[in-house]
């Protein structure tokens, strides 16, 4: 293997981060981008395993040139970190088993829709981790991936009568998000003592939004859940359940990248606190498990993993301990914290030039990869790392430069002004930090294709072995998406036309 980017020479097997919650962790937003050096310079707080990932990465980065995945035919590719998956995922399990008491029931069902890959999702279900699914397509590729329904988990706000219905017969835990739900699953269960399905309701905590407005889903006027401080919620809930003495789980998610801990820590408060009531009111433990939804935010700064899910667990148990002392069994859905390090989207730079004085690189990653930060770049900052034309970290003098993709629209851009080793063609340029809601989540402009995305893991023999996890889209399947097979059915429509 190439040296490592800042010579430790650890093994990578260490822990994280520091213990204790550093200052700054509970913004939610994780740092500024602009740690430079082509996004080496790891700073804020980065641990061995966090340096060892990016010497992974780096390596990763010149064995796919090495071996023809990425070069000119291939300018765009999507890595994932095999290893880094597996930790990450023993990181959440152990945090997790650190604090519940001996025997709790703990499903953590990984938010498919952060990585909705079929091979991520047999990965971490090897890995102990089933899946939360908010759509048929979801559904599906968790069934796909051999995820077993009973650790997965249905929240769509949007469900139809017929997944309703499909959930239930599988056995599949659902939330209802709202009372005309709660009618349809009412009709569903029927007489039926004891569904199948573990069955709860999603609640808003109402505890406040973060610094994205968007994935704030506990404010007072979030879509999701029944908004328990409006007036009669909180009754509405507690006479929910004491009516159906088969509802037994409640379900917040209180947001995601941009909620501080503190709040996320609220929202499982109160309802861990709504779920006592509902529970003395009923004179049983009627209420038996808590699912406290996903959310933790990923610092998209610098390499250090931070917050932890270990910092995460041990707040929880500070502010509600009664969540963890045994009575309650425990389901988590996290998304984004689980994958977004462990891959890294790598564009070839086609060409470059200068404009208004200032250089720009031309390159195959932009909007159809990386689409809330070339829309929303304020809150969705990435840091890029360069690479030269063989795949190594490029260094050499820093110059502002925009980096952009390949769509025609003037703000298709990964970056503006960002100081990197100048660019040139045939060089390389990384995305970091894109495992999650990234290049798994094509979007179609220009009719752009989806890139191949492989993992990647060491071959034992000092090398770097890929594994094909997405095979890059052809034209032809752009076609067939695009009404191929349908290519005069406007021309030749008649009044009377049926499909
Ligand atoms: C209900 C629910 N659970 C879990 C998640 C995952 O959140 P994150 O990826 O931030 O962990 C989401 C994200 O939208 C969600 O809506």
């Amino acid at each position: 293997m190439a040296a490592g980017i800042d010579g430790t020479g650890d093994d990578g097997m260490g822990e994280g981060t520091g213990e204790g919650m550093r200052e700054g962790m509970d913004d939610g937003t994780g740092h500024s981008v602009g740690d430079g050096v082509g996004g080496r310079r790891h700073g804020d707080g980065a641990g061995p395993a966090d340096r060892a990932r990016a010497r992974r990465r780096d390596e990763a980065v010149r064995a796919a040139v090495e071996c023809g995945l990425l070069g000119p035919g291939t300018p765009l590719v999507g890595l994932l970190d095999v290893r880094g998956i597996r930790e990450s995922a023993a990181a959440l399990r152990e945090a997790f088993e650190a604090v519940v008491a001996p025997g709790t029931p703990v499903l953590h069902a990984f938010a498919v829709k952060a990585t909705p890959l079929v091979p991520v999702l047999r990965l971490l279900h090897e890995e102990g981790v089933g899946a939360e699914v908010a759509s048929p397509g979801e559904l599906a590729l968790a069934r796909a991936a051999g995820v077993p329904p009973a650790a997965t988990v249905l929240d769509s706000p949007a469900k139809t009568g017929a997944e309703l219905r499909e959930a239930l017969e599988l056995g599949i835990a659902v939330n209802a998000d709202n009372p005309q739900e709660l009618d349809r699953i009412d009709a569903l269960v029927g007489s039926c003592p004891s569904p199948r399905s573990p069955l709860g309701i999603r609640v808003n905590p109402q505890v406040g939004g973060g610094s994205i407005e968007a994935l704030s889903t506990a404010t007072a006027t979030s879509k999701f859940g029944v908004a328990l401080r409006d007036e009669g919620a909180r009754e509405w809930v507690v006479r929910a359940c004491l009516d159906r003495p088969w509802l037994t789980r409640l379900h917040a998610h209180t947001g995601s990248q941009g909620i501080p801990l503190s709040l996320m820590a609220q929202g499982a408060a109160r309802t861990y606190a709504l779920a006592e009531e509902i529970n003395a009111r009923a004179g049983r433990r009627q209420i038996d498990t808590l699912d406290i939804g996903g959310g933790l935010p990923v610092n998209f700064g610098s390499e250090a993993t931070a917050p932890t899910y270990a910092q995460y667990a041990r707040l929880l148990a500070e502010v509600v301990p009664g969540l963890f002392d045994g009575r309650y069994g425990l389901v988590t859905e996290f998304g984004r914290s689980l994958l977004a390090k462990q891959g890294t989207v790598v564009a070839r730079v086609e060409y470059t030039k200068s404009a208004g004085g200032r250089p720009v690189a031309v390159t195959h990653a932009g909007v159809q990869v990386a689409t809330r930060t070339v829309y929303a770049p304020g809150a969705w900052p990435l840091r890029l790392a360069a690479y030269d034309a063989k795949g190594r970290p490029k260094s050499g003098p820093e110059a502002v430069q925009d980096v952009a993709g390949p769509a025609c629209f003037a703000g298709d851009l990964l970056a503006e002004a960002r100081a990197l080793p100048l660019l040139e063609p045939g060089d390389h340029v990384a995305a970091l930090d894109t495992g999650a809601y990234y290049f798994a989540h094509h979007y179609a402009y220009n009719s752009l294709p989806r890139p191949g995305i492989y993992g990647f893991a060491p071959d034992g023999s000092g090398g770097v072995a890929f594994a094909t996890a997405r095979e890059p889209q052809a034209p032809e399947e752009i076609v067939t998406e695009a009404g191929g097979a349908h290519a005069s059915a406007l021309t030749t429509l008649r009044a009377s036309g049926r499909p």
